[in-house]
């Protein structure tokens, strides 16, 4: 089969293997090259929603700048025969398959991690594949539309909405160029229930407990989950939002993490991360358009990051730097600090408010956006012959 991008919106419907092999081959090197000091080291690590995105990146940092023993879960499909198989699912066989080559160790679940029976997998693959080694760092970078609870089988589906009142402000459409105004009516009160279900910090303790039950954790163990802020324009729609709630649970949940952790010696985190181009928050109204203009702005002062130079940032200057103990480290860790700058919000300030469709692809890098939209699913390489039939997919 000949594979072409095939999209709707924000969702891409195929990915190319190949091209998703390189794109981890090209972190994999990267993160190889900027290794961590040995002493200060997580050994042995697990990624919950490793398979794509600041998961994937972390997982990458984690077994090859930090050579340790990683586990993955991800909730990917394989292919069908007809349908190639998602993204996340050719980075999870990469990363695997790269690990092996260079003499490391990698281990890619695929199912439902909101599931009990999904931890007891981990529990259960975790003791064969590294048996007698304690987990030391656990990362919680899950971004679903829906949860199952565990206990009463109950389906919550998380929105992306204002709370309170209604919010109107601009968008584009990334892949024309279109930018329109768009009005977001407010979350009902359930909905902001539902969302803090599926992306607060609910699973992340079950998760914890479940491995502190099963006596897998190291007693210097950190834990961390991802956040995002982000400035004045977004935060009606993010930071305000019902989103925005959810990542305020993430937070209090980190700190009562902490506070059972901390007694053996262990941590619990909230990293706040750059925005940056993955299929979770392209399906943000708002947020593309503020990416595209934020990537402009950051790529001409040179401070622009990807998601692989923010989990090195995160793991070489916070969790494990050589200068600051990570005991001293302040809850919610902030690498988000160059995205922030106030020169640099400034500047998106000032190009948000003349953005239209006559000038966008010119103030803004919606070029660069597209690119790392597709990149995401593993098109747009250069090294990557598109036009051949691809045989295993
Ligand atoms: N993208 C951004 O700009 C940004 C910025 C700051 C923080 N964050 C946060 O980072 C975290 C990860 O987001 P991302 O943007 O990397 O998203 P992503 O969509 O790239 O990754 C989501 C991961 O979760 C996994 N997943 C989803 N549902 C699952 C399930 N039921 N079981 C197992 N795995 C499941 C997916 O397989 C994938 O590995 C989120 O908490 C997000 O809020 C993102």
């Amino acid at each position: 089969m000949i594979i072409k991008p095939k999209y709707k919106g924000f969702i891409c419907l195929t990915a190319h293997p190949e091209g998703c092999y390189k794109n981890v081959e090209d972190f994999a090197k990267l993160a190889t090259s900027k290794p961590l000091d040995e002493d200060n080291a997580p050994k042995n690590v697990l990624v919950l929603g490793g398979s794509t995105g600041y998961g994937l990146a972390s997982r990458i940092t984690a077994t090859f700048a930090a050579k340790a023993n990683t586990m993955s879960v991800a909730f990917e499909r394989p292919s069908t025969g007809k349908r190639t198989a998602t993204t996340g699912y050719y980075n999870d066989a990469a990363v695997t398959k790269l690990a092996k080559l260079h003499g490391l160790n990698d281990v890619s679940l695929n199912g439902d991690a909101f599931s009990d029976e999904m931890k007891a997998e981990v529990i259960k693959a975790w003791n064969k594949a590294y048996p007698g080694e304690k987990i030391d760092l656990v990362v919680y970078s899950l971004a679903s539309p829906k949860r199952k609870d565990p206990k009463d089988g109950e389906l919550y589906s998380s929105v992306i909405k204002p709370v309170g009142e209604a919010y109107t402000n601009k968008t584009v459409d990334f892949h024309s160029g279109v930018v329109t105004d768009v009005t977001i009516e407010p979350a009902a009160g359930e909905e902001v229930d539902a969302t803090i279900k599926v992306m607060g910090g609910e699973d992340w303790k079950l998760w914890i407990d479940a491995l502190l039950g099963a006596d897998l954790l190291s007693d210097d163990v950190i834990t961390v989950a991802y956040s995002y802020i982000g400035p004045e324009i977004t935060h009606a729609i993010y930071k305000d939002g019902t989103i925005g709630l959810a990542k305020n649970h993430l937070l209090a949940t980190s700190e009562l993490l902490n506070d059972e952790l901390s007694k053996k010696g262990g941590r619990a985190f909230v990293s706040v991360n750059k925005a940056l181009v993955t299929q979770s928050s392209a399906a943000i109204p708002v947020v593309p358009l503020y990416i595209s203009l934020l990537y402009k702005v950051m790529k001409e002062d040179g401070s622009h990051e990807d998601t692989l130079d923010q989990m090195l940032r995160l793991f070489h200057d916070k969790l494990y730097s050589d200068i600051n103990d990570v005991r001293d480290l302040n809850n919610p860790i902030r690498i988000d600090d160059l995205e922030m700058e106030d020169e640099i919000q400034a500047k998106v300030d000032a190009l948000w408010k003349t953005a239209n469709s006559d000038n966008i692809e010119e103030i803004s890098d919606l070029v660069g956006y597209r690119k790392e939209f597709f990149s995401l699913f593993g098109f747009g390489r250069d090294d990557v012959d598109y036009e051949l039939d691809v045989e295993e997919f």
